[in-house]
């Protein structure tokens, strides 16, 4: 992980929130690289769950809600992690931190047995709306999307005119004021969750549920990560909401070890009825067929985005042996990363800087690929070096301009470039026209 956090602060991936001033803890940045790597994976998870698809429907919820949503919910009085104070060092712990040894509790961090009692914590962030602190005032930072997908269920489906079973996509921030927010962004207190309400009928919830952990399963597998560091856990009925009927955990092997990337989670008709009781504004579903109300039951897969990101880096990383200018074998670090996820998706390098011509030529690649990916035109230092730096981000293809593009050894050669690839370092010769269809067949 150390050498993980050091490539992303490095390379402009992510950075600590408010550094210069000592930084938050459990607050981060995205820098150039890491924010066009965290837009990939929402877009492609928006193309794929929204786009793609006739039965779901995108929206984009307000962070902060009036108050009874949180009531109702069951977050204001239930959202919580049982935690323990250290008297001594006066550390903060969630409960299942604490330390026991022979029977006594112990603080992990100066091992005191001075501990107060578990109580709840309850990790919603709170904000006053308007110019009175008071309790009128009082609403939270919303700790997760879904609550707002729920309360416009009504409005949603009469404008999109859909029938069951259909979904709301929503991606968005939520907070959580973690106790021990740790593994660099893998706990954070501000993250940004991907979430799918999918409505059905009361007796196919079951079916929906299996349907979605496949297509999530699939879904890893097409940003890069292998099958075999994904899981699908079955979370046994004593971890689940009292509502919740099934539930899986999709978990990654981090180098930390195997944590959860998201929930998927058949949560019945419990979230619509609580808001239909608490609002007395009804949220039935009218079936047209057999003219019955009913309230629809709910599977909600809901993904972390920056967890999934984490992942994606996590899993890109390596260190390989590369020759280098002299022929010489050296570490290579790189990024594996996907070419649908690459920041980057194409490095242009003039072999010379001082050729004009291979300069001009170069440049023309870069105004023909620009509107079909990001590129990045680079000409200083050696090509060696230049391939490196690109390797390192996880750029995955790499286009030279050299003097055989400019037909100067053999004609047939004229206006062709080599195409080098990041992971095999293996280069192929192709013309210049036939770049932007070979290059779109290989990022998507
Ligand atoms: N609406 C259901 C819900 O919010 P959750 O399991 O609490 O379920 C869903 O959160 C996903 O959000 C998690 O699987 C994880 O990827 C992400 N997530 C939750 N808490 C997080 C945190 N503190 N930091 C980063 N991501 C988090």
């Amino acid at each position: 992980m150390e050498k993980i956090v050091s490539l992303c602060k490095r390379r402009g991936f992510i950075f600590q929130s408010s550094e210069i001033y000592g930084g938050l803890n459990g607050l981060w940045d995205y820098g150039p690289l890491g924010v066009e790597l965290k837009r990939n994976l929402k877009n492609y998870w928006w193309r794929v769950v929204v786009h793609e698809r006739d039965d779901v429907v995108g929206m984009d919820g307000s962070i902060l809600m009036n108050r009874a949503v949180w009531k109702a919910s069951g977050h204001e009085d239930t959202f919580s992690d049982p935690m323990v104070d250290c008297r001594v060092c006066k550390t903060r712990l969630r409960a299942d931190q604490v330390i026991e040894k022979k029977g006594v509790r112990q603080c992990p961090n100066c091992g005191s047995k001075d501990l107060t009692e578990s109580r709840p914590f309850n990790l919603m962030f709170k904000t006053y709306v308007g110019a009175t602190e008071d309790e009128s005032s009082l609403t939270y930072l919303r700790p997760e999307t879904a609550q707002s997908i729920f309360v416009q269920f009504k409005n949603v489906l009469e404008v999109s005119r859909k029938k069951l079973p259909f979904g709301i996509a929503q991606i968005g921030k939520a907070f959580r004021n973690e106790i021990n927010p740790r593994n660099f962004t893998f706990r954070s207190r501000e993250f940004e969750q991907m979430e799918l309400e999918y409505f059905c009928r009361t007796d196919e919830g079951m079916k929906w549920l299996d349907y979605w952990l496949k297509e999530r399963l699939k879904f890893y597998e097409n940003i890069g990560l292998p099958r075999e560091r994904l899981h699908a856990r079955e979370v046994p009925e004593d971890e689940r909401a009292f509502y919740s009927k099934a539930n899986y955990d999709i978990e990654y092997d981090f180098p930390f070890g195997r944590q959860e990337l998201e929930g998927v989670a058949y949560r019945t008709d419990y979230d619509l009825l609580q808001h239909q009781k608490a609002s007395g504004k009804s949220l039935e579903y009218f079936d047209e067929e057999t003219k019955q109300r009913f309230i629809s039951h709910v599977v909600e897969p809901s993904a972390g985005v920056d967890r999934t990101v984490l992942a994606v880096i996590c899993n890109a990383y390596a260190e390989d042996q590369a020759p280098d200018e002299k022929g010489k074998m050296e570490t290579r670090v790189l990024l594996r990363l996907h070419p649908r996820m690459a920041p980057i998706k194409c490095g242009i390098f003039p072999l010379l800087k001082n050729n004009e011509q291979l300069v001009a030529k170069a440049k023309e690649i870069v105004t023909l690929l620009r509107p079909h990916m990001t590129v990045f035109y680079d000409e200083s230092g050696a090509i060696g070096r230049r391939y490196r730096r690109q390797d390192e981000i996880g750029t995955p293809f790499g286009i030279t301009v050299d003097f055989e593009t400019l037909g100067e050894k053999d004609r047939a050669l004229l206006n062709t470039v080599t195409l080098r690839d990041r992971d095999s370092m293996k280069q192929e010769r192709v013309s210049i026209e036939d770049l932007p269809g070979i290059l779109a067949a290989r990022i998507d």
